[in-house]
Order: structure tokens, then sequence, then C-alpha cells
């Protein structure tokens, strides 16, 4: 079996994550600072030393680095990086700050912009975050830091990582695929295809890491 690190789940399990993760190869070891969500691994995204160096053959992490500071997301995605196999690979999603930012030009500050299984999510959500889950005391929903699909690279890159493959989405979200070493074209190609949001019928990415 493969591993998948599936780190601030929240009330998220295996079965929500994309089919790729549902083959019959993955176990996943929940992670999250939040004892309330059941997580396998009681813990931060800043200190994993629980775990050690690559034992990972996956992590998993849906909008989870937004919220730590800006000057943590160096030390999260080293961390990331550290308890990779070498032929593992993160796949981090979090919020596409350009995207909301355009809505908020466009005057959407406030107004639902789609509905999530949270409820309905504003511009302010996806900056400050969910702020009816803040209001009702779990104030580890809150979002301390942004991103760009240029910024989220570069911190990969700075991480360590050699490859990394980034797509925006229709929903204000950014994906990223980080291998920890350059994998072979065939096997990004099929990990890229199962994992990333199709958009007008395509699946759009940019690389950033040596051919
Ligand atoms: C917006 S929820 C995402 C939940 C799930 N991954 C999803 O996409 O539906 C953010 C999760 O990150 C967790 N979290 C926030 N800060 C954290 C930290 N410093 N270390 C570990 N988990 C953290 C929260 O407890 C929460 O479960």
């Amino acid at each position: 079996m493969l591993n998948l690190l599936h780190v601030g789940c929240g009330g998220s399990r295996l079965k929500d994550l994309p089919g790729f993760f549902n083959d019959g190869q993955w176990a996943e070891i929940r992670y999250d600072i939040n004892p309330d969500v059941a997580p396998d691994i009681i813990g931060t995204l800043q200190d994993m030393s629980i775990l050690e160096d690559g034992v990972i053959d996956g992590v998993y992490s849906s909008h989870n680095i937004e919220h730590v500071w800006a000057y943590e997301v160096p030390g999260v995605l080293a961390e990331f990086h550290r308890v990779l196999k070498s032929n593992g690979f993160a796949v981090v999603l979090c919020p596409d700050m350009l995207a909301v930012c355009e809505a908020v030009v466009a005057g959407d500050l406030e107004k639902p912009l789609y509905v999530s299984p949270a409820g309905p999510i504003a511009a302010l959500d996806i900056m400050y975050g969910h702020q009816s889950s803040i209001q009702q005391g779990n104030e580890f929903m809150a979002h301390k830091t942004g991103f760009t699909s240029s910024s989220l690279a570069g911190y990969l890159m700075k991480a360590g990582f050699e490859k990394v493959v980034v797509a925006r989405d229709q929903i204000y979200g950014l994906h990223a695929i980080a291998f920890k070493t350059s994998p072979e074209q065939q096997r990004m190609d099929a990990v890229v295809s199962q994992l990333m949001p199709v958009v007008n019928g395509e699946v759009s990415v940019q690389v950033f890491g040596a051919a």
C-alpha cells in the first residue's frame, strides 16, 4: 500500500478525495491541529516532527496553507518535502488570490460567489477564512496569508521540490502538484491528468522546474 498523509484534513476523509486516491492502493493518515475532527494524528503543519524523514508517498493538503502566517509557509512546505519519499509528491490546494481580488474589484466582496458543503462562500470568506465557522468559535479556520499561482510555485520550488505543476480552477482555487524529484514524463502526465481541474474541457497547467 501507498500511504497518503492527509494534512489539515478537517472532516474530510479518503472517500472525499479525488478518485486517483480511491483506487485501493492508498491508505490514509488523517492529520489536523483540531482534535474535534478526530484525526489519526493531532499536530500542526508547522511542526510535523512526529513523522520521520522520507516515509510518506503522498501529502494531500486541501485549503490549509493559507491558515498559517506567510513567514511560516516555507517551513510548512519544507515539512511536506521532508516527510516524502524521494519519488513522492504533494498535492496542495488553496485560494487563488488573483481570482478573488478580481471578484472584489468587480464589487463582489460579501456576495456569495459559490456554495460549498460548508455553505455560501463570499470573497471575504476566501480572503480571511470561513466567517460563520470562525463566528462559531473555530479560529483554526482563520486565513492568515494568500497565494497566486506564481507565488505558490515559487514557495514549492524553494522548499526543494524539483518539479511543480500549477493550475487554476473556476471556483477561485489553485491546485499544485509538487514532485520531490522530477518524475518521468509519463508518470507526471498520469498524475496531472487525474488530479488537476478540467476547465472548459481542458486541463491547463503551468510547469516549473528543469526540463
Ligand atoms: C478549511 S479547512 C479544510 C479541511 C479539508 N482539508 C477540506 O478541504 O475540506 C482547514 C483545516 O486546516 C486545519 N488547520 C488550520 N491550521 C492548522 C495548522 N496550523 N496545523 C494543522 N492543521 C491546521 C483546520 O483545523 C481545518 O481542519
